[in-house]
């Protein structure tokens, strides 16, 4: 790919500076206790983890960035032990991202699966030539061939800087090679860059994903991409959901980075499985240090009916004790 002008470049760098300033925004639940204990992995494993993190950034090109890396790397932390499954990526180029995940799923003793034709992108459909990047004002282009990292280079990244014994890697096309794959998943994450390389990898994975676990993305601030997860008749078509889980951070990403156009933002975002209000009820006291207020979803003819006040009845708020019983 060719390299942006200098001064780009020096922006970039500025403002990614800046971003790593909110960094204890992001350590607070890389460092906590939910993310990792379950494995026996405390705070100088983590403090380890991230330092070959933060230096993995400098030694192997990538198109993703730390902090993406530290909060993808904090959820699977976070899966429970007894939940069964891999990791999967699909888009690994020359294994920047790769790595990070090669290490944390020899903490955690799960198999990180690779799918990526290690030639760079098919070839583009002329609608996919372009993606239009509105929350930053930018377009992406994509041409057959782009982001091409072989298989000798990704491994040889993973054998000096991550750990190769729990990488299996699955070479090709992601619709030869996904409709092959038969495991549990616990998380996914697909930097693939053009809609119709991601079809493949949703359509194929999201079955295999456990309940709640998270599929995130790496184009959430390109519409073409984040349409996918709030389209019912794509989801329908396919017999993967009723309703289209959709997607955190879509159309600008969840917010990491700080922008040049003076916002947060980045490019990613995830959708979970099969998560139920209920379940968001009752995991609220143990992922969030205050309680969780859950209020019923009314009519319109109940938010009248109820004392004349568009209120309704009182809310429940969800404590520590109640939600244990
Ligand atoms: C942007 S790069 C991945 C970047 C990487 N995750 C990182 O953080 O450095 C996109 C990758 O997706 C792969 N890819 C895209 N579409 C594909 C398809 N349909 N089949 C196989 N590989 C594909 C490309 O070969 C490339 O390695």
């Amino acid at each position: 790919m060719p390299r942006p002008p200098f001064k780009k470049r020096l922006m970039r760098d500025v403002f990614r500076c800046i971003s790593l300033l909110n960094a204890p925004v992001y350590l607070w639940p890389y460092f906590s206790r939910e993310a990792g204990a379950e494995y026996g992995v405390g705070f100088f494993r983590k403090a380890h983890l991230l330092w070959s993190m933060f230096r993995n950034r400098f030694r192997i090109v990538t198109a993703s960035g730390f902090l993406d890396h530290v909060v993808m790397v904090t959820e699977i932390l976070k899966i429970p032990r007894d939940v069964k499954g891999v990791v999967v990526e699909c888009g690994s180029y020359q294994g920047g991202s790769m790595v990070n995940f090669s290490l944390v799923c020899a903490m955690v003793g799960r198999e990180l699966h690779v799918f990526d034709s290690f030639a760079g992108l098919p070839e583009p459909s002329e609608a996919e030539k372009l993606h239009k990047v509105l929350s930053i004002r930018n377009i992406s282009t994509f041409q057959k061939g782009d982001w091409c990292g072989t298989i000798e280079v990704v491994t040889e990244n993973i054998r000096r800087y991550g750990s190769l014994s729990v990488c299996r890697f699955h070479q090709g096309y992601f619709d030869q090679t996904l409709p092959q794959f038969r495991e549990p998943v616990v998380f996914v994450f697909c930097d693939v860059d053009l809609r119709t390389s991601l079809e493949p990898c949703v359509e194929n994975l999201w079955p295999l994903l456990q309940d709640h676990r998270m599929l995130f993305t790496h184009e959430a601030h390109h519409m073409e991409i984040a349409g996918l997860f709030f389209e019912p008749e794509w989801w329908q078509s396919r017999n993967l959901e009723k309703t289209p889980p959709g997607l955190v951070g879509g159309g600008s990403g969840i917010g990491l980075y700080v922008s040049d156009k003076g916002r947060f933002q980045s490019a990613l975002g995830f959708a979970v499985k099969n998560l139920q209000v209920t379940d968001l009820a009752s995991s609220g006291p143990e992922a969030a240090p205050w309680p969780v207020v859950v209020r019923p979803i009314l009519t319109r003819e109940e938010h009248f009916d109820n004392s004349g006040t568009l209120d309704g009845p009182p809310s429940v708020t969800v404590s520590a004790a109640s939600s244990n019983t």
